[in-house]
């Protein structure tokens, strides 16, 4: 298994997104033609995004929305099933953080998720978060 990180290209193909996204149940398929071609958008307008490929094909992704100095937050990372469980999500997260090393960072996570991210030195925030959800959620 060789693979190999991408730091700079934030336009991942949507259709190999899309498959991640399907593989691990975030998509279900019936995603019409529009949204498939603009799959990547979120990718794009983020500040950060960091891939795994194998050759061509792309096993892991990350994004990050941030100023770049105080505050960061991770959304969507995503492994393939075939190579979770080999640190490539550990590896994703961890240069996420060496892009802005000094900044909070922050994720919103499952309960089950929670324990991964603490091993990696997260800590569960006590403050309450509110949210207005997307018309996507
Ligand atoms: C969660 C996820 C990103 C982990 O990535 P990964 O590359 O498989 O994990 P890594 O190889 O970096 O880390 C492996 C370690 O994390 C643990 N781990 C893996 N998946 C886990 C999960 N779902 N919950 C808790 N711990 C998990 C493993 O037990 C292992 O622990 P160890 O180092 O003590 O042996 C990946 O399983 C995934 O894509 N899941 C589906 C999408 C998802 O839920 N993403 C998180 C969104 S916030």
């Amino acid at each position: 298994m060789n693979i190999v990180y991408n730091d700079e290209k934030k336009d991942l193909p949507s259709e190999q997104l899309h498959r991640l996204f399907k593989l691990v149940g975030w998509a279900d398929g019936a995603e019409n033609s529009d949204m498939l071609k603009y799959f990547n958008m979120p990718f794009i307008n983020s500040t950060l995004v960091i891939s795994a490929w194998e050759n061509n094909r792309l096993v892991g992704a990350v994004r990050v929305l941030s100023d770049k100095i105080i505050r960061s937050i991770i959304y969507d990372l995503v492994i393939d099933p075939e190579f979770q469980n080999k640190g490539i999500g550990q590896e994703l997260v961890k240069r996420c953080i060496e892009h802005f090393p000094n900044s909070e960072w922050a994720v919103q996570t499952t309960e089950e998720i929670s324990c991964y991210y603490q091993k990696i030195g997260f800590k569960i925030y006590k403050d309450v978060f509110l949210s207005i959800p997307s018309r996507w959620q």
